[in-house]
């Protein structure tokens, strides 16, 4: 996977930096060509010397060479066909979030255009303080991709995470990211994610707990591979990447009439946000006042989006998403049959860590030959990932 392919590794002045060397021998073992650019401090940890020996090339660590030549950083930054940073420190992990660039790795980073894969490097207490987790999310808004740090024992003598990754493991990080790297370039793939509003009156909605977070993290996999993704995103703070095309919504209505729109031209359909099952039957322009005795509002059902792009599906893949608190699997089957689905993504309510608002879910997917994939608690992102394999070797057949 990664032979031929140009590696810039940079280096920032944790104490993980010695796994640096080993990381540049297993890089070059697997015949990348790599590059070391490093931070000033960095230098304090381990010599550029060793690691241009390891890479068979010179490490740059200045604005200038010695010659008072100007090392080009945006030379570097093209360069590359991937960017490494390991081990990265708090304090570069927040200059990337904020932009500075006060050293030549934070000027390359800045001019790369190709994807940059970060792996913290700090102790415990580092890691989980607030200001460098809103980092990590800040960096990764941006499209770059945590290698997540490890735990065990950590350079201070307490044990948890936040040790860099093994070089071995990023070695396997970065293969797994080319194994499918690019696989779905000229493909057209739409997604919907986050809840509905269905207004009740001027100030009042149904709606429910959705963020949206796992259609997000589904739309910046299927971009990171290459694919022309468009997003329709209903009510949530939250923001895809900046390689996918949002479309914001507010209610069923809104989110069908941009789905119809685009289904025609579409390769791959995943539905995954979470519609308002029930509007109500008449839209009161004028706030509904408290009165004395109990209020019925009579509801009427919202468009079923998915049924109805089963409907009008052609060589379209169409993909939904199943929610449910009770006999997950037997519904995602019915549901297959019911509107004309390749396949489906079923989550349960009862699993720990699955469904709304967090970071992690737990998944199933059930393909339209009754098959059930069971598949462990993730990150959403991770199973983002486990989503966009199933595709790939479901179109593939
Ligand atoms: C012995 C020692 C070990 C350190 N280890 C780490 C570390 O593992 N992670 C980290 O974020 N900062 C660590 N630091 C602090 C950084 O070296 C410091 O913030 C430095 O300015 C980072 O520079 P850079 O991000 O430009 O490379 C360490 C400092 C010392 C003195």
């Amino acid at each position: 996977m990664l032979k031929g392919k140009k590696i810039l590794l940079g280096v920032t002045a944790g104490i993980a930096a010695y796994k640096a060397a080993n990381l540049v021998r297993l890089l070059s073992k697997k015949g990348a060509e790599v590059k070391v650019i490093m931070t000033p401090d960095a230098q304090i940890f381990v010599s550029p010397h060793t690691l241009s020996v390891l890479s068979k090339n010179k490490v740059e660590t200045d604005f200038f060479t010695t010659e008072k030549e100007w090392n080009n950083h945006v030379h570097i930054a093209l360069w590359a066909d991937v960017f490494v940073i390991a081990p990265c420190t708090a304090n570069t992990l927040a200059k990337m979030a904020t932009g500075l660039c006060d050293n030549l790795l934070l000027a390359a980073y800045l001019s790369a255009r190709c994807k940059v894969y970060v792996a913290p490097a700090m102790d415990m207490d580092m890691y989980h303080h607030p200001t460098s987790q809103s980092n990590i999310q800040k960096i990764t808004s941006f499209g770059n991709i945590i290698i997540p740090p490890e735990n065990g024992e950590l350079a201070s003598g307490l044990y948890g995470e936040g040790r860099m990754a093994e070089p071995e493991n990023i070695v396997l990080f970065l293969e797994k990211e080319f194994e499918t790297h690019g696989s779905f370039k000229g493909k057209k793939v739409l997604i919907t994610a986050g809840p509905t509003y269905e207004e009740i009156d001027p100030v009042r909605f149904i709606g429910n707990r959705s963020t949206g977070k796992m259609g997000i993290a589904l739309a910046n996999a299927f971009a990171h591979e290459g694919a022309d993704v468009t997003l329709i995103l209903g009510p949530t703070h939250l923001s895809p990447d900046n390689s996918v095309t949002c479309i914001r919504v507010e209610s069923s209505n809104e989110m069908y009439a941009h789905c119809t729109e685009l289904f025609k031209n579409t390769d791959i359909a995943i539905m995954s946000a979470a519609v308002a099952d029930y509007k109500a039957a008449e839209y009161s322009h004028q706030k509904i006042k408290k009165k004395e005795i109990d209020l019925q509002i009579k509801l009427t059902k919202t468009v079923d989006i998915l049924a109805e792009l089963g409907k009008q599906k052609k060589q379209q893949c169409l993909i939904g998403f199943a929610l449910e608190t009770e006999n997950v699997v037997e519904y995602a089957k019915q549901k297959i049959k019911a509107k004309n689905l390749d396949f489906i993504v079923a989550n349960s309510l009862q699993d720990a860590g699955a469904g709304f608002a967090g970071n992690t879910n737990k998944i199933s997917i059930i393909d339209n030959k009754g098959k059930v994939f069971e598949y462990g608690l993730k990150s959403k992102e991770d199973v983002a990932k486990d989503i966009l394999t199933f595709t790939l070797n479901f179109i593939k057949k």
